[in-house]
């Protein structure tokens, strides 16, 4: 019992040095509980009131890092506190952080859920302390975001990035007779997956295929696996499929990400493809626009991707927390994004090749 009592006080010791005990978060939450509309000035926390707990599922993410890089130059600005913890790709310490969070006092958390059926019951934990909870980049189900009046949701339309991605092979397949290289009018195609039962890879997946398919070219997948959103795997798969197949076989590759997309090059690359011989091309299409997708699209070895804006994405996270800690309504006139359903902020892709690729570069 007294080893329980001391851990409970050296977490709220810890709590009051990360985020200043005067100003916790029962403050600010009781200011967002005290006003019936949410918007009363008297109730409102100041921002350098708010502190701010993110999760993110894991670090070593390339969009991810970009994301939360992003967070912190936009709590930074605002003048709140963030804390930003890593948790590992393992749903059971993430569980453990948004304890931790809670037991610190923190006045909102955001949280990029390792596993997004477990979304509920990290929710659950917020609601019994009216606590604030933006996820981010891994939706939950539809009932659990309407279970909780204080829940949110920033991320991007992955139906939206599959049909940029199927729009970026059409273009080429148009633009490229011998693109068709056994001149059967079909397109032959590999897709790499990421992480099964994430939105984005089913989805991604799914509508590629279908654009293409809609405007009026077949397709035959002739291999799909999953590269959980690594490189490294991606090579591994992209290898072992050309060893199966056959690379003169393959006319396209879609990847459910650039970090993936970049992988299958490298795998290419080792088989004489994608390098310096216009002749020997594959067209390689990722998501995300990430720094060393867009070099790849720069020197040419990738075909096209779709921007996925973590800047967009990680300032409107930022923004809702602030607001919501702060009591504030959740509408475009308080965070400055607009608000579906008072629960979504949907962020567009939008199509990068070849043309346009030096607008997306820092
Ligand atoms: C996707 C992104 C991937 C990966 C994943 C993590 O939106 O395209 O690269 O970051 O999220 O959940």
């Amino acid at each position: 019992m007294k080893k329980f009592v001391a851990a409970a006080l050296s977490a709220l010791m810890l709590g009051c040095t990360m985020f200043g005990c005067s100003n916790s978060s029962s403050e600010a939450s009781s200011a967002a509980a005290g006003s019936a509309d949410g918007q009363s000035a008297e109730s409102e926390a100041q921002a350098s009131d708010v502190s701010i707990g993110v999760c993110i599922y894991k670090f070593d993410d390339t969009f991810m890092t970009s994301v939360r890089n992003q967070m912190q130059e936009e709590a930074d600005k605002e003048g709140v506190k963030l804390e930003v913890v890593d948790s590992q790709n393992k749903q059971a310490i993430q569980n453990e952080q948004v304890d931790t969070f809670i037991t610190k006092g923190v006045s909102a958390l955001v949280v990029n859920p390792v596993d997004r059926t477990a979304a509920e019951s990290i929710m659950s934990k917020a609601q019994a302390k009216n606590i604030p909870i933006v996820f981010i980049n891994r939706e939950p189900e539809e009932d659990v975001m309407k279970s909780y009046d204080k829940t949110w949701y920033v991320g991007a339309k992955a139906e939206q990035s599959g049909t940029i991605e199927g729009q970026l092979i059409i273009d080429y397949f148009k633009n490229n007779k011998s693109a068709d290289r056994n001149g059967d009018g079909t397109i032959q195609y590999v897709m790499i997956q990421g992480e099964p039962g994430h939105q984005d890879a089913t989805l991604r997946t799914k509508y590629s295929i279908e654009a293409i398919e809609e405007a009026g070219m077949k397709t035959e997948k002739l291999a799909a696996d999953t590269a959980y959103w690594d490189k490294a795997k991606a090579t591994d798969l992209m290898n072992n499929i050309i060893t199966a197949q056959g690379i003169d076989k393959i006319e396209a590759v879609l990847a459910n990400n650039d970090d993936m997309a970049l992988g299958a090059i490298e795998a290419l690359k080792a088989h004489g493809y994608n390098k310096d011989d216009k002749t020997k091309f594959i067209p390689v299409v990722g998501v995300d626009a990430t720094s060393p997708g867009l070099a790849a699209i720069k020197e040419g070895t990738m075909f096209g991707t779709a921007y996925n804006n973590g800047v967009d994405q990680g300032i409107a996270a930022t923004k809702i927390a602030t607001a919501a800690a702060q009591g504030k309504s959740i509408t475009k006139d308080t965070i400055g994004y607009d608000v579906t359903d008072e629960k979504y902020v949907w962020i567009p892709y939008e199509k990068v090749t070849q043309d346009n690729y030096a607008d997306y570069m820092k």
